[in-house]
């Protein structure tokens, strides 16, 4: 195309285009780590600078590696500290994100939660020990990242040398196995026996750790514009605690509709949306008792679906954000 520019226009413009290209590319290495990113979606590497300058920062929060994924990626969890008349009397909560590869605007809205739980300006989630873990399955990520943009499992061989990876949100152990594949190649595929990946043996033994003091678990995944409420596994069963998670759901979801209008709604996992069992939520309602558990499908509800546009990031973090600060102000109330 260029040879029909004469010669000195096209070397003044290559030189513009060199010129932005450079600025470009100095802006996106000059990542100061200060604060996530809401321009792009971030690198594993970016997001665990950012984790880093974070608990440096702060004497509340701190960083500790729960264990190692398949290709030996820490996963990383931040505590939050409690402070406050009710520190340490108002129980703990967790929040898991990126389980899922593709889902990245989980991760991306994970650090921002982080960010914005450590700057609560009314003071409620300064009451609660707050757990986050944002990037749950990395090699997945990075995978997604860089190779294969849907993929949804982590990265670990299976018995078949041609399909590798498990569904890290299906090999939990509780009722493991009902609504899950056990064919290696499957998106769905529950892996060899519940707990055989290294992610969720992590998740596992740091959540048990806190059994008795959890209050929620929260688990972030997209698409869908859902909150879940359990059971996962059956559409027969109900769980404990039903009403008040329904009750719960629906203050984080008028929250959340009061920041951008974007409606959330509050739906039984099995019933309104399929059986599928060996999840996070599940387990931690089934196993450690937890309250409230759920599974919070983010933007949108499904024009973009997994590739949803770096321009929702902060949108999506803020009413998430407002959404939880509302339910957590009324588990405190309890
Ligand atoms: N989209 C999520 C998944 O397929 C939903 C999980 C909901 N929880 C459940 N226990 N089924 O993993
Ligand atoms: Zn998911």
């Amino acid at each position: 195309m260029t040879q029909h520019i004469p010669k000195v226009v096209s070397e003044r413009i290559s030189q513009q285009d060199s010129e932005r290209l450079t600025k470009r590319s100095a802006a996106t290495q000059s990542y100061d780590c200060s604060k996530p990113r809401d321009d792009k979606y971030m690198t594993f590497e970016e997001m665990e600078c950012f984790l880093k300058n974070l608990c440096e920062n702060s004497t509340r929060a701190s960083l500790t590696s729960i264990g190692k994924s398949t290709e030996n990626r820490d996963i990383w969890m931040v505590h939050l500290r409690s402070e406050g008349p009710k520190a340490g009397g108002a129980g703990a909560i967790w929040v898991e994100a990126g389980i899922h590869a593709r889902e990245w605007i989980s991760s991306a809205v994970g650090l921002h939660l982080l960010k914005d739980l450590l700057q609560d300006d009314d003071g409620t989630a300064g009451h609660f020990d707050v757990y986050v873990v944002p990037m749950a399955n990395p090699d997945g990520y990075e995978y997604s990242r860089t190779s294969d943009r849907f993929w949804r499992k982590n990265r670990s061989k299976t018995s078949k040398p041609e399909c590798s990876g498990v569904d890290l949100n299906r090999n939990w152990g509780f009722h493991y196995g009902v609504g899950a594949s056990d064919f290696e190649c499957s998106e769905v595929f529950k892996g060899a026996a519940a707990f055989s990946e290294p992610e969720t043996k992590a998740l596992r033994d740091a959540m048990k750790k806190l059994k008795d003091n959890l209050k929620m678990v929260l688990s972030l995944h997209s698409y869908g514009q859902q909150l879940l409420y359990p059971w996962g596994y059956s559409k027969k069963e109900t769980a404990p605690d039903t009403e008040e998670l329904i009750e719960k759901g629906r203050v984080f979801a008028d929250a959340a509709r009061a920041r951008h209008d974007k409606v959330y709604t509050v739906v039984n996992s099995a019933g309104d949306l399929y059986t599928a069992s060996g999840a996070t939520d599940d387990w931690a309602k089934g196993v450690l008792e937890v309250k409230y558990t759920y599974t919070l499908e983010l933007r949108d509800e499904g024009f973009h679906g997994f590739d949803l546009d770096p321009s929702h990031i902060l949108p999506c973090s803020e009413e998430v954000w407002d959404g939880l600060r509302a339910l957590l102000k009324e588990i405190l109330a309890e």
